[in-house]
């Protein structure tokens, strides 16, 4: 079939399209409708059907794969390689369910889960959409502030957690994290079950804090069935940031997003039943999620679970496991291949990958320099895909399971199946149709089955946020710019909200504003996206101080920016931590008081920094220029 008339059908007649697409997975009860959009912009999938994510990614395998792989744990951190089959993993599924259930979870709650990746977060996520309680994954790396505003808005009934997690060799305990975030939140979960990976000091809060393994050996012939849940049941719940520095609660929906990944990997990954998938991200983020729990298993596939750097003990470990496992797609993120671009190609080429059909790339934009010099030492080709923590699945992309297309370096590719994406004009929210004119790329309504249904408890910031952002339309905005050539391929430009991407990671920069001005001495402060050759962007914090003899001296100075650094790693994590933390007497502020951001960008970029007629103060954005210049 020719992709265009895929793509058409999707959008003129999605109601056959998706019932089509909805046979890849189990339903108990069939759907009476398609799509429900009598309340725009809340889209409705598959009304009236049953199912449940769990069920789709676990037990209907049993019949025709019980033995075969399912998950594929590695820890080069820890030194681990573990495999489980369905049956296995259907097994501990059940027993971290019941445990689950023991402590209280029930249909509809929340379950926070603040772990390493380890195969007790799988079973966990798993364990919550089997007994219809959502998940709420934070990533690992985020400490106790940002984990306490989880915490919040979340409010869990219960919270998974571990000792620790390893990076590069170094453990890094999660306890006193989350024992300092629960202290910080109003909401208290009524317990904290930990798996205890014997790494770091676990101290447990008695009637609160429960062991794992001793609850899961009460648990270990207990069976959970899955319960049957509508297909608009929330599944999970997956934190991101946005222009506010309060994170969003992005909510998934239960057979919309089942339909959507089971779609995506026979259309978009390529993948088949009884094959491998590797995806190198992290459960903490929205492509662990979709592509190395629901999507793959759902597919039926083995998906492995990867704790590690791709360059430990060498550049060569994540290739060795393609061979291993006759890894048929590859899913990570251009960050990781500009890592390994500083290693020995050579260390690719020690490996058989022939299995390897295709490394799908995605988060952060996909350089043509990273792109050429993969697919030079891969030899096999790379597929690079834009998406969204609230899409869930790929917005643009190539379809090459629907037909054979070339890329175009710089570009993700056409719009999605499903997806009608449109480039509007920011100010009068016109349709620029013609090639090549930038604008804000967005997504007419109904948004295709397996995105965001709404932010967790707040439908009004979901249509505020989302919909309105665009003059005298209601349409998704992705808050990306974008252009689009005459062959239908789209080039991303970068963000139009302060959102920045630190090497694949999403972060608020008003989040880790709101962290430094925390610091006692600090009055006012601006952090920006600069570009970075490794990272894709860097923080770039510049500060004015309350006290400004306390950075009289470089050394002084010095001493301060560590300082403020410390504070953004104690409360939000070391992935937010700015690069670096300048001092200024004035930020660069229009007349009515608007920070200058995109100017403060591009002086650090070295780039003109446009139109400053509004500007109150033109000496601040120069002593920006200087200290950039080194001056
Ligand atoms: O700015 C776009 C960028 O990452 C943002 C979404 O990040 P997140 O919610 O973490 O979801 C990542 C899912 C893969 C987008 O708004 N982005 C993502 N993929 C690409 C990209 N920018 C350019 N090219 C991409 N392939």
């Amino acid at each position: 079939m020719r992709f265009q008339d895929f793509h058409r059908q999707s959008i003129e007649q999605p109601d056959i399209f998706w019932a089509e697409q909805a046979k890849l997975i189990d339903w108990e009860r069939p759907f009476d409708k398609v799509c429900d959009y009598s309340k725009p912009p809340f889209a409705n999938w598959f009304v009236g059907g049953r199912t449940n994510l769990c069920h789709n990614a676990v037990d209907r395998h049993l019949k025709a794969r019980a033995d075969q792989n399912a998950l594929i744990f590695v820890s080069t951190e820890v030194d681990r390689e573990q495999v489980y089959t369905f049956a296995q993993l259907h097994a501990e599924v059940q027993r971290m369910a019941a445990s689950l259930q023991a402590l209280g979870v029930k249909q509809g709650d929340r379950v926070l889960v603040y772990m390493p990746m380890i195969p007790e977060a799988a079973f966990a996520m798993l364990a919550c959409t089997r007994i219809g309680a959502l998940h709420s994954v934070v990533f690992g790396g985020f400490a106790s502030v940002s984990l306490a505003s989880r915490i919040d808005d979340a409010q869990p009934t219960v919270i998974v957690s571990a000792d620790a997690g390893s990076r590069g060799g170094k453990v890094v305990p999660y306890k006193g994290l989350l024992d300092e975030a629960i202290r910080l939140s109003s909401h208290k979960p009524a317990k904290v079950l930990m798996v205890n990976r014997g790494l770091a000091d676990m101290p447990m809060t008695p009637g609160r804090d429960v062991d794992y393994s001793a609850l899961r050996e009460q648990h270990l012939n207990t069976t959970v069935p899955c319960v049957w849940v509508d297909s608009t049941h929330p599944s999970y719940t997956l934190y991101t940031s946005g222009t506010t520095g309060k994170p969003k609660g992005v909510q998934r929906d239960t057979g919309g997003y089942a339909v959507a990944l089971a779609a995506s990997i026979k259309h978009i990954f390529l993948g088949k039943p009884g094959e491998t998938y590797f995806s190198t991200s992290d459960i903490g983020w929205v492509v662990g999620h979709s592509y190395i729990i629901y999507g793959p298993l759902i597919a039926g596939m083995a998906t492995i679970m990867y704790e590690g750097l791709p360059i430990r003990p060498d550049a060569a470990v994540w290739w060795s496991l393609v061979e291993k496992y006759k890894v048929t797609s590859m899913f990570s993120a251009p960050t990781a291949v500009r890592v390994l671009k500083k290693q020995d190609p050579a260390a690719l080429k020690k490996h058989d990958l022939s299995s390897l059909r295709a490394l799908f790339l995605a988060g952060e934009p996909l350089d043509e320099p990273t792109a050429k010099w993969i697919a030079d030492a891969l030899g096999r080709p790379i597929i690079d895909n834009y998406w969204q923590t609230e899409t869930g699945w790929p917005i643009l992309t190539i379809c090459n399971g629907i037909e054979q297309a070339p890329s175009k370096f710089g570009s993700p590719g056409k719009a999605v199946y499903g997806y009608d994406v449109k480039l509007l004009d920011e100010s009068t929210g016109e349709e620029l149709k013609g090639a090549n004119q930038k604008g804000v790329v967005a997504i007419e309504g109904p948004l295709p089955p397996g995105c965001m249904q709404t932010v967790w408890r707040d439908d009004e910031r979901f249509v505020k946020t989302y919909w309105k952002s665009i003059p005298g339309k209601l349409v998704y905005s992705t808050f990306d710019w974008g252009i689009r050539d005459d062959d239908g391929y789209f080039f991303i430009l970068g963000r139009t909200d302060d959102v920045i991407n630190v090497a694949g990671h999403r972060l608020g920069t008003r989040e880790i504003e709101e962290s430094i001005s925390s610091h006692p001495n600090v009055a006012e402060v601006a952090v920006v996206g600069v570009a970075d050759q490794l990272k894709g962007q860097v923080a770039m914090a510049f500060a004015v101080l309350k006290d400004t003899s306390k950075a009289a001296t470089p050394e002084a100075a010095l001493k301060l920016e560590g300082e403020i650094m410390k504070v953004v790693d104690e409360q939000l994590g070391a992935v937010a931590r700015p690069a670096r933390v300048r001092f200024v007497t004035v930020l660069p502020k229009t007349r009515s008081g608007k920070l200058l951001r995109r100017a403060i960008q591009a002086v650090c970029e070295a780039r003109d920094p446009g139109d400053l007629t509004t500007i109150e103060d033109p000496t601040a954005l120069q002593q920006i220029k200087d200290l950039v210049a080194g001056r």
